[in-house]
């Protein structure tokens, strides 16, 4: 498989972006689609964060209520996975690679240049919300690393200068003059 220099390719579908309005309802759907599989409350809470970006406090209570469980549980499973959010995120999700090969080909100054430029740590997001930023382990990309993604799209032999270029690209609003 050809793996370009910058866009290499989009990752599976996976919504990560933006944080969408949600109401009770919706909470109930997701619930009663999956809740008779077992091990049911992670395919739901995925489901609630690929439909809405996030998992809503108030969606607590109503996943519990539904699961039979309690408050407690749910709130338990959703600290435990860094994958679940608790607030929207930023108007991009920039996942950085920390496996083996990526690191191997510069990963490490690349993070650290990634987290001091943007001022936050993994799991935030900056205070313009513009950027999420959150690890990752592999993006199948690793022959071309480091690799990052941002909403899904991955880069490879990505240096700290393609990547001001690119978060630049990525906040920079066109006005257009009429
Ligand atoms: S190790 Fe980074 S993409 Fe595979």
């Amino acid at each position: 498989m050809h793996m370009s220099e910058s866009v290499s390719h989009q990752v599976a579908a996976m919504p990560v972006t933006g944080g969408g309005d949600w109401n009770p309802d919706m909470i109930r759907h997701e619930v009663s689609a999956l809740k008779h599989k077992p091990g049911a409350l992670l395919p739901i809470l995925h489901a609630i964060q690929d439909r809405i970006g996030y998992i809503p406090e108030g969606a607590v209570p109503i996943i519990a209520q539904e699961m039979q469980q309690t408050r407690a549980d749910v709130h338990g499973v959703i600290s435990f996975y860094h994958h679940f959010r608790t607030r929207p995120a930023g108007s991009h999700v920039l996942q950085v690679c920390r496996a083996e090969a990526c690191q191997a080909r510069g990963g490490r100054a690349l993070e650290s240049h990634i987290r001091e430029k943007l001022g936050v740590d993994y799991h935030n997001t900056t205070a313009d919300y513009e950027f999420t930023l959150e690890p990752v382990y592999c993006l199948g990309n690793c022959a071309c690393g480091p690799s990052i993604s941002v909403d899904n799209t991955v880069y490879g032999r990505m240096s700290p200068q393609k990547f001001d270029q690119l978060a630049d690209r990525l906040t920079t609003t066109v006005i257009e003059l009429k």
